[in-house]
This record gives structure tokens, C-alpha cells and sequence, in this order.
């Protein structure tokens, strides 16, 4: 086997691998030999090539226009008021699927599991996936239809995700409508010379391959044909890291219909320039995302007369795609861009020892989903105010933005404003939660809770 591997490795410089094979016992060949044949080493070998000649955006960027938007305030009632008639009636004709990316890790929350399973509500103590997964349900409930379930994992989240949602029945979504998948793994590369890394003397470093990775896993997986063959039309895509994203948006998706988008995405209005969210723009003809690490200040700080941010959309990570779209494009070679990024990576080197580098030594390569936005025949860009609908779990206790004590107040501020438009009387400052099973809108709150009724605090209506 030795040879038959050697013979697949040398033409792409990579022997290396190889160098502890006689070390290893038949076991840990057979994988070593199993992820170096599922790895393809010419497309390595081009990646590497073109990040080492990677273009820089910020020759450009300068003619990057805001985008095609329904601004908030801009938009009539009545605009409003049948896109979510629109997107009501999809709802209910079963033709909207739900996309959950989830492969992260807490770590950067000092939280050892999928990030799915951190704990965020204010005063049920209840997980993102327990939350993201009520507003599925009570999405279905509403429409009185199905709303099927795509759940995209990592290798790292994999395996603990499935056994949590197991233990807890799927938070109530039949099991025939969740399908959880795992997303794909990209090799890194020995930053300086393109050679491939090893985890250990019989494993390749392999790294989670981006969230755009889910275009080929929903076909691996045969999600696709999936949602084919239960005549799902709109995709609607969110990450599990935002427990206020507005699931299956009806005004959302509506709009999406009416100006029959292919992808269309939930922007918020930046604060500020240097605000760490995705900017969507308008360059070069299409829509794009240039992400905020991305983007020069300079153009970051460009304003218009009055004032505001000319690049002022911002991307939640919230979209909607056309089924249609994704089948096209999934089938389609070189779909979606390779994006570089120099990380620190700990490798096993030439003498078997563990090397922990103290600056970034190695690429790693990810794909971006958002890039599939230059491909879509028509885009269309939707403004949300984010205390509605963006409250992003990212950071550890003590940073400034996005904590869980962040994330924690913006809900309780949101769902105070829920039961106060339901005519109930709550105070400015009282911890207030609401589980979405019970109800999701100010609507169906009024219909369970007598009009007038006090909200005392550090109370969970459920
Ligand atoms: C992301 C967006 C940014 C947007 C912001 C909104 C990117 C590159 N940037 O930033 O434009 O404004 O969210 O909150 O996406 N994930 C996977 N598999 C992967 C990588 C990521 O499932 O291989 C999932 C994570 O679980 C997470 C989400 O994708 O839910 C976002 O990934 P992350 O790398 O944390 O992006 P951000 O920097 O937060």
C-alpha cells in the first residue's frame, strides 16, 4: 500500500506524509491511507499556488456601491404588508425549508460543546437550538405545514449534536423533518512551501471547510433532491450563533417572491464603520459581500452628504435562496472562491515531535456561502431593524460587543416590546422571556394573554 500511496504523492511533493508509515500500526494506516485518497492533491497544489498571487480587494473596493435594498422607512405599508402576505402564503403551501449552519465550537465562548447546545435564554436557561428550534415550530404551527429542518454539523460538532437533539426528541420537530448533515474538511498547508500537515504521525491536519462547504454536503447528502421531492421552492438560511434571527421571516421571504430573487439577504444598518459584520454592496455589476477584515477603512469610512455610512449594509447572515439556484450551482465545478487564511496550526515535523508554533505557520482554506451571491440571476437586499433581529453570540465573557450577557439583555428587550404590543403592561428594566412555541408574534400573544395583564419580573411565559 506503501508504494501505491507514494506513487499518488510524488507528484505533488508530498512524501512526507509517509515518513512515520513503518511506525504505524494496520489501523492507523488504513486511515492515514484513507484521508490521503480522499484528498484531491491538485487542486491543493492550485489552491496553494493562487494564495501565494491572491489578489487584494482594497484596489477596488473604493467603487463598491451600497446595494439594491428595501430600506426600512422607505418602504410602504402596503410593500410591507404583501411581501408578508407573500411569504405567509409560501409558508403555507409548504414550500419553505430551513438551512441551520452549526459547526461551530464555543470556544471562544470558554464553552467546551457545539455552540447550538450554549445555554442563552435569560431566564429558562434554554440552548440556541432549543430556541432556533422553537421558531421552527411555531413557524409550522402557524402555517400549518411543514418546514423541514437542514442542520449542517462539523466533524467537531457532529457526533455530540446528534446525541443532544436525540436526548431531547428534536426540541418537538418530527424526526422526518430534520435532516442533520455534516459539513466537509479542506487540508492546511506548511504556509511557506505548500506542504500538506500532519495532526499526528497518522493523521492529516484537516480543518472544517467554511460555511460554504454546504453547498456540496446538501448534495452529498442528497438534501437537495430532498427538498425536490417535497416541492420545498425557498431555502431560508440563518446561523445558530443569533438566537433573535427572525426564523422564516414571512416579509423576508416575501419580498424574495415578489422580486423573484434567487438570494436575497437581511441586512441591518451599520453603527459604525469598523461594525465586524459582512458589507453587502454593489461592485463590479453584482451583489457582494466584502467581509468587515476585508474592507480598507478608507472605504469603510466613506459618508454620504447627510452624513451616513455610503457602505452602510450589513449582513446578519441571513438569506433566503431559491432551491432552484442551489441545484444549479451546486452541480457546477469551481462554484464557489477559496478563501486564505494564515492561521497557527500545531504539526508534527520531520523528527515525529509536536511543533506549536507562536506565529501563524500554516493556510488553511474555507469557503464562504455568501459567495454564491455573484452566480444568482437577481439579488435583493432586505433592511431589518436589528433589535429585532440580530443578537450574535460570539464572545467570551468581558469583551466589549456580543457576549452572552450582550446577547441576553438584547432578547429580554425584544420580547418586553413583544408583550407590550400585546397590550400587556411590563417594566422598562423587569427580565422577561417568551418561549416562540408559545407564541411568536405580538398577535398570537394577545390571543393567550388577557389585554392589560402585568408582566411581573424574572417571568418566562411559556
Ligand atoms: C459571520 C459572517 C459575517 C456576518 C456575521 C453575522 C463569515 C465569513 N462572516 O461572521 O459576514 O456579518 O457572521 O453574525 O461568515 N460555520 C459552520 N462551518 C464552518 C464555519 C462556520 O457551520 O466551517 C457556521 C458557524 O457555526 C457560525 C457561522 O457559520 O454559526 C458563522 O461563522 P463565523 O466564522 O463565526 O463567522 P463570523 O466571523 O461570526
Amino acid at each position: 500500500m506503501k508504494e501505491e500511496l507514494l506513487t499518488i504523492l510524488r507528484p505533488y511533493h508530498q512524501e512526507h506524509l509517509l515518513a512515520f508509515w513503518d511506525e504505524l500500526d494496520q489501523e492507523e494506516q488504513a486511515h492515514l491511507a484513507e484521508q490521503i485518497k480522499a484528498i484531491d492533491l491538485a487542486l491543493i497544489t492550485k489552491m496553494y499556488a493562487a494564495c501565494c498571487t491572491e489578489t487584494n480587494h482594497s484596489q477596488n473596493t473604493l467603487l463598491a456601491e451600497p446595494p439594491v435594498a428595501v430600506r426600512m422607512g422607505a418602504s410602504t405599508d402596503v410593500d410591507q404588508r404583501a411581501a408578508e402576505q407573500a411569504g405567509l402564503a409560501a409558508l403555507a403551501d409548504g414550500t419553505v425549508g430551513v438551512a441551520l449552519v452549526a459547526g461551530g465550537q464555543g470556544s471562544r465562548l470558554g464553552f467546551d460543546h457545539p455552540k447550538g447546545m450554549y445555554p442563552i435564554g435569560p431566564i429558562s436557561g434554554s440552548t440556541l437550538f432549543d430556541i432556533l428550534f422553537g421558531k421552527v415550530i411555531a413557524t409550522r404551527s402557524r402555517a400549518k405545514a411543514s418546514v423541514p429542518i437542514y442542520l449542517m454539523t462539523s466533524p467537531a460538532t457532529h457526533q455530540e449534536t446528534l446525541a443532544y437533539l436525540n436526548r431531547e426528541q428534536n426540541f418537538g420537530i418530527p424526526a422526518a423533518e430534520i435532516m442533520v448533515f455534516c459539513q466537509g474538511t479542506m487540508p492546511a498547508v506548511d504556509a511557506t512551501n505548500g506542504k500538506l500537515l500532519l495532526k499526528s504521525k497518522s493523521s492529516l491536519f484537516l480543518s472544517p471547510d467554511g460555511h460554504g462547504g454546504m453547498l456540496a454536503a446538501l448534495n452529498r447528502c442528497e438534501a437537495l433532491r430532498d427538498m425536490q421531492r417535497r416541492g420545498i421552492k425557498h431555502l431560508f438560511y440563518f446561523q445558530v450563533d443569533n438566537p433573535l434571527a427572525t426564523v422564516c421571516d414571512p416579509a423576508l421571504i416575501g419580498h424574495h417572491i415578489l422580486a423573484r430573487s434567487e438570494y436575497t439577504l437581511q441586512v441591518i444598518a451599520k453603527q459604525a464603520p469598523e461594525d465586524k459584520v459582512g458589507n453587502v454592496v454593489q461592485l463590479e455589476g453584482q451583489t457582494q459581500i466584502i467581509e468587515y477584515s476585508d474592507l480598507p477603512a478608507e472605504t469603510a469610512n466613506l459618508r454620504n452628504p447627510d452624513g451616513s455610512l455610503k457602505l452602510w449594509a450589513g449582513s446578519i447572515a441571513v438569506h433566503v435562496f431559491d432551491v432552484d439556484f442551489l441545484c444549479r450551482l451546486a452541480v457546477q465545478r469551481d462554484a464557489l472562491p477559496i478563501h486564505y487564511a494564515r492561521k497557527m496550526v500545531n504539526f508534527v515535523d520531520s523528527d515525529g515531535k509536536i511543533c506549536q508554533p507562536i506565529e501563524p505557520n500554516a493556510i488553511k482554506f474555507e469557503q464562504f456561502i455568501f459567495d454564491l451571491l455573484p452566480s444568482a440571476s437577481s439579488t435583493i437586499t432586505v433592511e431589518v431593524d436589528p433589535a429585532m433581529a440580530f443578537a450574535p453570540l460570539k464572545n467570551g465573557p468581558g469583551e466589549k460587543t456580543d457576549t452572552a450577557e450582550h446577547v441576553q439583555q438584547q432578547l429580554m428587550h425584544f420580547y418586553r416590546q413583544t408583550l407590550r404590543a400585546a397590550g400587556l403592561q411590563v417594566a422598562e428594566t423587569a427580565r422577561v422571556e417568551i418561549d416562540p412555541r408559545f407564541a411568536l408574534t405580538p398577535g398570537l400573544l394577545k390571543n393567550k394573554i388577557a389585554a392589560g395583564s402585568v408582566i411581573k419580573d424574572g417571568t418566562y411565559v411559556h
